[in-house]
């Protein structure tokens, strides 16, 4: 017992120095001590011919969630995952061989071992295997781990499922604050090439008036496929490239990958191979496999002076400008044969706090090493920003050093619906910064679908439109009606910001996700559990969107007045692409004027909307900085509590408390109160009382 709500257990017979580190912890939990007499979940180890399996026990009407990033519903009770990060690979009934995931797909592109369990009364329990190696996680009947080594288990438990994810974040790190502008919206494609059509694509986004803060640049800027290097014909001037971009507002995020292409005179092939930076078999060869630039080398991040020369040249990289980072393909994966693995036997040098061991131990953190490495090239190359790194493989713990998306999913309906709990399965995961390709990545989505997808995706933590080689997907590319569908979605993200940034930085600091399953508004109501359509951003905003081709989605409601409002003066309930959106009674929800980029959105005034509850009551939080750099940390930042309360017909609303030494912005408070008859306005000076006064005569 380690804490009064945490306990480790190793299994008998087995000494725990003999254990590999923890990859997942921020601080290895130390010494073990005695586990109390009613510590409520004790795993029992079976030591089968192939391995150990802890088998834990679950009572009757509990719910699973977590397992890291899978595709299918929301409640994983019954499903098997494979903790192996993996680019997933399989058979279309017609025979084909396809590189995208379905529901059978028991592992993807990251690894997370750990299992959330929400009893039936509410409270909760979490199980974190604690290894690197891989791991079936069984739901069938109760919660079965297996793996080929011994492992320990970390148990812990708690009030709610809130509770634990606090727990989960202290134990696993919680993000860092990214550079605000990450919040705003971001258009990829597999590639815009060469660079004239990259700065079409900006000069278009701002002469349709459609937000956008950030271009992302994929690998076609390459030359021949070639890590840290520019086609010279393409892209001849990425400085210039980038110039331009920051010139009308925008960011730029450009891709690395981690395979380097064998080469004789290639400089970076030459070093790494000379500096012994490349994973070797077990006879010391160099191992090679078949990656998009062909027979390709890959960087062993086990490996100090590795890391090291990773980061000199992604430091030497961003001297072209770009503004974020973004590491692919490193579960790490070849592209030929389809389905191709490294061998599990290769060898990891390691060094410093990692000790040598193969890839069968380091396989599922591969990503997550390359991934901090990045992050910590970025930090290095310009300290008085704030990195931003995208990977596409991670690990549990991953989160500290960069934010996620869920992979190459497919442009139809299952994979619109799945982006909502995968989202949330991550988050129940300790990985609140994720979404999903919008409009999906493999195929074309037809107009409707990608109306519904921009939709429900500019309300999702990252929200990215990508897709791959075929098929324009930009917010006009489907006429002008999805055109104003789209900007209606994006408009609503823009307005939402300063709540959105706020609960980023709830995330920085609680560990508790940004979206959060419905349950989280009552963890005790069973007919919460396993909804997976509609989800609450924060506790604030319950989403409630439409993801069926066909047919209305019937919204499980939590207790209480949800009501809905709208942002951007659209019909809160009848527009089929746009979710409902509803606010918490009791709640305050800050928002923004919205605009362009998030430059705009976070100037200007703000609006507070108020929904009270029974007793005339509602509070809400406002956390507010300089937007980049880490001032934050030693005062600069403003956190505001709003409260409002109903007295004798008038409403007051005031700062109930507010924290950190950032000047408070003189600018308009305006006050919108939603109200059955509609809504009540009021307008003041930030930081001093709004009063408005109530018809009593008026219903709420
Ligand atoms: C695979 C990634 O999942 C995808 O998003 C990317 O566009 C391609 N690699 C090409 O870099």
């Amino acid at each position: 017992m380690l804490d009064e709500r945490i306990a480790r257990f190793v299994p008998p017979g087995v000494d725990p120095a003999t254990l590999p580190r923890s990859f997942a912890l921020v601080e290895p939990l130390s010494a073990a001590g005695s586990i109390p007499q009613q510590w409520p979940v004790v795993p029992a180890f079976e030591r089968r011919p192939d391995g150990w399996t802890a088998i834990i026990g679950i009572d009757e009407g509990t719910s699973l969630y977590g397992t890291g990033e899978v595709a299918g519903p929301l409640l994983r009770n019954g499903f098997v995952t494979d903790v192996w990060a993996k680019q997933p690979f399989r058979i279309e009934e017609d025979g084909r061989p396809v590189q995208n995931y379905d529901a059978r797909s028991k592992s993807l592109y990251q690894a997370h071992p750990w299992v959330l369990a929400v009893r039936s009364d509410g409270t909760a329990f979490g199980v974190l295997a604690d290894t690197t190696y891989r791991l079936r996680i069984e739901l069938s009947a109760g919660i079965r781990l297996s793996c080929s080594k011994p492992f320990p288990i970390i148990v812990v438990d708690g009030e709610s499922p809130q509770d634990v994810a606090r727990q989960l974040g202290a134990l696993t790190g919680r993000i860092e604050l990214p550079p605000r502008w990450t919040l705003g919206y971001h258009q990829c494609r597999f590639s815009y090439h060469p660079d004239a059509r990259v700065r079409e694509l900006a000069r278009e986004f701002r002469v349709r008036r459609v937000p956008c803060d950030a271009l992302w640049v994929d690998i076609h800027y390459m030359d021949r496929y070639k890590v840290f290097t520019f086609d010279p014909e393409g892209f001849p001037n990425p400085k210039g490239t980038n110039d331009h971009l920051h010139e009308l507002g925008f960011q730029s995020v450009w891709i690395l990958d981690p395979a380097v292409k064998v080469e004789p005179g290639y400089s970076v092939y030459e070093e790494g191979a000379a500096g012994g930076h490349f994973l070797c078999d077990a006879g010391g060869r160099e191992y090679h496999a078949w990656t998009w630039t062909g027979d390709a080398a890959f960087p062993d991040y086990t490996r100090p002076e590795t890391r090291a020369w990773w980061k000199r040249l992604t430091i030497e990289f961003l001297q072209a400008g770009m503004d974020g980072l973004w590491v692919d393909l490193n579960e790490p994966s070849p592209i030929l044969p389809l389905g191709a693995e490294l061998p599990e036997d290769l060898r990891h040098i390691g060094g410093d706090d990692i000790e040598p061991g193969t890839h069968a131990q380091y396989h599922n953190v591969y990503g997550m090493l390359m991934a901090k490495a990045t992050n910590e090239a970025m930090r290095m190359a310009r300290p008085g920003r704030r990195p931003f790194v995208l990977t596409r493989s991670s690990y549990l713990g991953g989160q500290r050093w960069a934010a996620t998306w869920t992979g190459d999913n497919v442009s139809n309906w299952q994979h619109l619906h799945w982006s909502v709990p995968m989202v949330l399965n991550l988050g129940l995961s300790a990985q609140p910064v994720s979404g999903p390709d919008i409009g999906g990545f493999t195929g074309t989505p037809s107009p409707e679908l990608f109306a519904r997808w921009i939709g429900v995706g500019a309300l999702l933590p990252f929200c990215r439109t990508h897709n791959a080689l075929i098929g324009d997907q930009e917010p006009w590319s489907f006429g002008p009606h999805v055109e104003e569908i789209s900007k209606v979605a994006l408009a609503r993200r823009y307005r939402l910001l300063p709540y959105l940034y706020t609960l980023f930085h709830q995330a920085s600091v609680t560990g508790l996700p940004i979206v959060r399953p419905l349950f989280y508004a009552d963890p005790k109501d069973p007919s919460l559990r396993s909804e997976d359509h509609a989800f609450l951003l924060g506790p604030d905003v319950m989403v409630q969107p439409q993801l069926l081709e066909r047919g209305t989605h019937d919204f499980p409601m939590p207790s209480g007045h949800w009501r809905s409002f709208s942002l951007v003066g659209e019909d809160p309930e009848h527009e089929r692409a746009q979710p409902v959106l509803r606010l918490r009674p009791g709640a305050i929800l800050p928002t923004g004027p919205g605009g362009q980029t998030t430059e705009e959105a976070f100037a200007g005034s703000r609006t507070l909307l108020v929904s009270l509850d029974e007793t005339g009551r509602a509070s809400g939080q406002l956390y507010e900085d300089a937007g980049d750099g880490f001032e934050y940390r030693d005062g600069d930042y403003l956190c505001t509590t709003y409260e409002a309360e109903l007295k004798e017909d008038v409403l007051e609303v005031r700062i109930a408390e507010q924290e950190g030494a950032r000047e408070r912005p003189s600018r308009t408070l305006h006050l919108e109160v939603l109200t059955d008859h509609g809504v009540l306005h009021a307008w003041g000076r930030d930081g001093e009382a709004v009063v408005l006064p109530i018809d009593p005569t008026l219903q709420w």
